[in-house]
Parts: structure tokens; sequence; C-alpha cells
């Protein structure tokens, strides 16, 4: 990476002091107006909150504005993925854009279209599509999905960054939330699956460097937490900081199918058991590419874990 050589101090509304370390490059590009889609979203929404309260129009693009809950200098307009026609008004007068596409996938062409006759700079939250690691090379529709989306942008002759994180630390709020507030049991499929959960924070933090700075052009970054833990780690972990004694018991693929299609997607559940089969064996993949472009080492999963004790409490 490049090296840090100066500083700028922005306010904004994260629990992290945002203390820009800018990279030799680094100086604040001309990306002053900036759509965030996906903006009520579990990454969407801390990069609203991480984007520089000053010096930064931000816009978000909501289905439905008035249930969207964003800070109040956020101007929040009404879009939708599948409704190209919609996004014309969101996209009006913006320098760059997060996206963030869970909609189905139809209308990808003609949505990428449009974005790509606004925006000069297309940030894109994908995976780790390229990653030879089996946990990450599962076939399955949705990597097609991501491919398509990646190509469609890097057609477009503008500046794009994809940013390709591995396991975000929020599924577990999905995953094991609901039985954790019930009880002491945790039944959960491929315990001994490892992953590098990432906190959302983090990877919202590469986020607005790569929509605010200069120097991420081209980039694909792969991103992880700091650790490779087991997912029995991962629930004893939450168990430890909130003093609780889980049981965690290992359920069967089968079992899995069954138990899960209420909280996950069919299509969802699969891909998961299919990854989780595959990664068992190995640690998992670990890089250091937030502390590279942030300047601050990836947040643990105790960390994560610790700042979301009450949202696993009954
Ligand atoms: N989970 C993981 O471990 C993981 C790992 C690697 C990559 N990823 C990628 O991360 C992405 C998900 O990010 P996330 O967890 O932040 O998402 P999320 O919490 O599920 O939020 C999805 C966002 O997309 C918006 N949205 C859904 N359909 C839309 C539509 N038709 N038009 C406009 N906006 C729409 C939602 O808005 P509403 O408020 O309108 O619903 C919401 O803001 C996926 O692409 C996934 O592949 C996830």
């Amino acid at each position: 990476m490049q090296q840090v050589v100066g500083r700028t101090a922005c306010q904004n509304s994260t629990d992290r002091p945002l203390d820009f370390k800018w990279t030799s490059s680094g100086k604040m590009s001309s990306m002053n107006r900036i759509l965030i889609i996906g903006a009520t979203g579990r990454v969407g929404r801390q990069v609203v909150s991480q984007l520089p309260a000053t010096g930064v129009r931000v816009r978000a693009l909501a289905r439905n504005p008035q249930t969207a809950g964003l800070p109040p200098h956020v101007d929040v307009v009404r879009g939708d993925l599948t409704l190209p026609e919609t996004l014309d008004a969101c996209l009006d007068g913006i320098d760059a854009v997060f996206l963030v596409w869970t909609a189905p996938p139809a209308t990808v062409a003609p949505a990428l279209e449009r974005i790509a006759k606004h925006a000069r700079r297309i940030v894109f939250l994908s995976a780790p599509l390229k990653t030879a690691h089996p946990l990450f090379q599962q076939p399955n529709p949705l990597r097609a999905l991501g491919e398509q989306i990646e190509r469609l942008i890097e057609t477009s002759g503008h500046q794009w960054t994809f940013l390709r994180p591995g396991m975000i630390a929020a599924n577990a709020l999905w995953w094991w939330a609901p039985q954790i507030r019930a009880g002491d049991v945790v039944r959960w499929p491929h315990l001994d699956a490892p992953t590098a959960p990432i906190d959302e924070r983090d990877i919202a933090a590469v986020a607005v460097r790569a929509l605010c700075e200069d120097g991420h052009a081209g980039a694909e970054y792969v991103l992880t937490g700091p650790q490779s833990l087991s997912q029995f780690e991962q629930i004893s972990t939450i168990g430890g900081v909130m003093g609780r004694s889980l049981r965690i018991e290992e359920m069967s693929p089968e079992e899995a199918k069954s138990e899960l299609l209420p909280f996950i997607p069919e299509l969802g559940v699969k891909m998961l058991l299919d990854a989780w089969a595959a990664a068992i064996g190995q640690p998992a993949f670990v890089t250091s590419t937030v502390a590279e472009i942030t300047g601050t080492p990836a947040r643990t999963f105790r960390d994560w874990a610790a700042d979301h004790a009450t949202d696993f409490r009954a």
C-alpha cells in the first residue's frame, strides 16, 4: 500500500473517530456527491454513517424513504433497482455510487446502464469471487450474478473498485441471535468450518476511502476479519462476551435445510452449506487489507460481539 502522509479529521457519526489517513496519492477526490444504493442494509447504513459529514453530499436510494431511518443530513430519494426508470432521479448530479445488489437479477443490465450514465466512480460490494479458497469457490447463482455485475461495471469506462468481503460478522444476528435469545442451546451445521468474519463497519471504512479518495480505481479488495475462527468458536465467543454458557450442538445438513429455511432463503442455505462443507480442514483466508487501506486493524469478532451483545439478549 502507499505510504501514509497526512491526516484529515472529519466529523462523522461512527463509534470510532474517523481520522482519515490519506495515502500518498490521497487527497479528497472530486467525488463530492455520493449515492448509496443499499443504504438501509447492514453495510450501506455503516457507509452512510461513516461518510464525512462535511465536504460530501450524501444521497440514499430507498424503496421506502418513510421507513429508511437515515440521518437527517442524508437526502433520501425513492428508487428501486427492479424499476430502472426510477433510478434517474436518484442519480441526477451524482459523482460516485456505492452499490449493493440484493435485488433479483432481471434488471441488472438496464440499471447498470443508468448508473454508468450518471456516475464517474462505482464502488461495488461484491464477494471474493477470485480467491482460491474453497469457501469462496463453490458454484452458485449469486456468484454468476456478481460476475455479471462486475463485467458491466468494468466495461462502463468509469472508475471502479470492487470490495470483496468474506463472511460478514452481522450474519450472526440472522443465524444465531434467535436461538441465543430463546435459550442456551444453539444448533448449527458444520460447526468446524472456519471463517474470518469481518465487521461491517470495517467494510464501510474501506468503502468510504474508495468513494472519497483517489487511488483506488481498478482495485479489488479482499476484506476479512483478523482471525480464522470455526463457527463453534464464533458462537462460543458470543456466549463468552454475554457471560452465558451456551450448549452448541452439531446439526446435520439435512436438518439445517428444513430448520433454517424459515430464516434463510432456500438458495442461501444451499450456498452456505456447500461453502462450509468445502472449507472444513483448512484455516480461513485472512487478509490485512483493512489495515492497509484505513491505517487501523480490522476489528476482531470479539469486538463485534461485545458491541452487539444487546442484540442477543432476550
Ligand atoms: N453476508 C455475507 O457474509 C456476505 C459476504 C460477501 C458479500 N456479501 C454481499 O453483500 C451484499 C449484501 O449486503 P448487506 O448485507 O449490507 O445487505 P442487506 O443488509 O441485505 O441490505 C440490502 C439492501 O439492499 C436494498 N435493496 C434490496 N432490494 C432492492 C431493490 N430492489 N432496489 C433498491 N434497493 C434494494 C435494501 O433496501 P430495503 O430497505 O428497501 O430493503 C437494503 O438497503 C450482497 O450482495 C452479498 O452478496 C455478503
